[in-house]
């Protein structure tokens, strides 16, 4: 039996961050059951509150899922009395020895019980003759504590979530790492992007980290990875026959990799102008699907296996080209009386920002498997949907039979493999058909896995799934150093290059299709966006 505790420390709990994703991911991991038995949750920030006020705060944002709706309220009461609230700077040693001595309390606390029963009387009749008063005193309490291993193996677990702005990250890695460290089991911390802005700044960040945690308790997180359809392209091209064959220039023709968003930057305009879309999507999100999408079978599906895998695949790319890029900035746009701002209205965002928002661009990954297949991607903000999807697009049926039967152009019908992430999770496979009747006539037809309609379970959210992952020690979901090393250098030089030679984007209406470039790009390959009819 475990009676091992996890504390786990959101610093940076007041942001945005903590509230949207990081708080409600560990209620429902309460919910199903998967928190360790003796677990506290710490909030730490700036901000003054007390605990009452932050459980205040984190009631707002937690909900049931619609299927397990039942003794909701009683379990976000019981979820909220494990969380704790410490105030502190980011870079105080000794703000984080006070989060330090608080996480030990309740790491006592936490095992109080079954020590209590299972453990105190074997060891007041042993060594130390302590008798029940002392109990009531924390500080003995504290002295058990640290010496429970050499009894009995009873660990105090830490994670720490670093949900803070980068250029305080080292200052609360090192913070941590000397003064809130556990003492006693592991402790490990969750760090969110940017990692850097190119490669030098990564490698410095990287090696800065590494003075204080080694590369083990580093769970650099991608939330894409922990994307349903994310987790299931591996299974699907792993354990089905009829795709891995098909998985090579033999077979595809192109594939694409499409990330879009109805809304603009919203108020992260201040973070995002630093970084611009392809930093923010391309060089971790959309490159981290197509390295899983694109890698050679792994030997198990260990996690240094399976990044093993990535990093060759990573390497084998050609450094993006200035002339395959293709940036784009969205303009203010006024539709049905409503008018949407421009990226530069944004109060956050400096005038005259050149900054994409938008971005079209062609890889290609040298090595036997793919060589001479572009890879194609297109990220952008304020588009007219929200969307995250994988298209394959197969080759033409060479010499076919019933190229004048089709209804449609033959262009389009090829076969198409279309992996949807969100919203609306799908798998789709396009075919083509007999139209059912006595002439012969062919469509484009799909067949589909929606879901929705066969499975009756809400997924869960990507930070749920990394959350217990990094609880539990897996680290195949996380970025290794190497691999995002690999992924800066594919990005770093057409960044430069943007930037160095003022690079001005194309304008695009607020919740239009995007540059019309992109299009002029992907013909340069002899593609077509599959997402155009959508
Ligand atoms: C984040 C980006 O990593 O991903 C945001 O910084 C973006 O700009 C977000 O909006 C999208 O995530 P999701 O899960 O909502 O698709």
């Amino acid at each position: 039996k475990d009676e091992s505790t996890v504390s786990i420390t959101v610093v940076g709990a007041s942001g945005d961050l903590a509230k949207k994703k990081i708080f409600p991911a560990l209620f429902a991991l309460y919910y199903e059951g998967c928190l360790p038995k003796h677990f506290t949750i710490f909030g730490y920030a700036r901000s003054k509150m007390t605990d009452a006020e932050l459980r205040n705060m984190v009631s707002k944002t937690l909900a049931c899922r619609i299927d397990k709706r039942e003794n909701c309220g009683e379990k976000i009461d019981q979820f909220l009395k494990r969380c704790f609230y410490h105030s502190g700077q980011y870079d105080s040693q000794e703000n984080f020895a006070e989060l330090d001595k608080k996480l030990k309390e309740h790491e006592v606390m936490g095992v109080w019980v079954s020590t209590l029963t299972e453990w105190i009387i074997p060891f007041r009749l042993s060594d130390k003759n302590i008798t029940f008063d002392y109990w009531s005193q924390m500080d003995t309490a504290l002295l058990l504590s640290e010496d429970i291993p050499s009894k009995g193996g009873r660990v105090s677990n830490r994670l720490f979530y670093l949900s803070i702005p980068p250029n305080i990250f080292i200052d609360a890695v090192k913070c941590t790492s000397s003064s809130a460290s556990s003492g006693i089991g592991w402790t490990r911390v969750i760090v969110e992007k940017p990692f850097g802005r190119d490669s030098d700044s990564s490698a410095a960040l990287t090696k800065a980290l590494k003075q204080y945690l080694e590369e083990d308790q580093i769970f650099r997180i991608d939330h894409y990875l922990g994307k349903e359809l994310v987790e299931n392209l591996s299974v699907l091209r792993f354990s089905n026959l009829i795709f891995e064959p098909l998985w090579s220039r033999q077979y595809i023709r192109n594939v694409q990799l499409i990330f879009s968003e109805d809304f603009g930057t919203e108020g992260r305009g201040g973070y995002f102008d630093n970084y611009g879309i392809l930093r923010d999507i391309m060089q971790n999100h959309l490159l981290q699907i197509l390295a899983l999408f694109a890698m050679e079978t792994p030997v198990s599906l260990d996690a240094e296996d399976i990044r093993n895998e990535k990093v060759k695949v990573l390497r084998s790319m050609r450094p993006l080209q200035l002339e395959d890029v293709v940036v784009g900035q969205y303009k203010s746009h006024t539709k049905g009386g409503v008018t949407y701002p421009a990226y530069i209205d944004d109060n956050t965002v400096p005038k005259g920002s050149l900054t994409p928002t938008f971005a079209a661009a062609a890889l290609f990954i040298d090595n036997a498997r793919w060589d001479g297949v572009p890879f194609l991607m297109k990220a952008g903000k304020a588009l007219h949907k929200k969307r995250a999807e994988i298209r394959v697009q197969f080759r033409h049926v060479p010499g076919n039979l019933y190229n004048q039967n089709f209804e449609t152009d033959l262009d389009q019908a090829t076969n198409e493999l279309i992996i949807r992430v969100q919203p609306d999770e799908a798998i789709d496979l396009k075919i083509n058909n007999k139209v059912p009747g006595l002439g012969m006539r062919l469509d484009h037809s799909n067949l589909n896995l929606h879901y929705a309609a066969r499975y009756s379970k809400e997924i869960p959210d990507a930070y749920e799934r990394l959350l217990l992952d990094a609880i539990e020690g897996e680290r195949r979901l996380f970025i290794r150093s190497d691999e995002l090393d690999a992924a800066w250098a594919l990005f770093t030089p057409v960044l430069k290059e943007l930037e160095e030679k003022n690079i001005i984007p194309e304008y695009y209406p607020y919740g239009s299709r995007g540059p019309v470039g992109a299009h002029y790009l992907a013909a340069r390959y002899n593609v077509r966006w599959g997402d155009l009819g959508i």
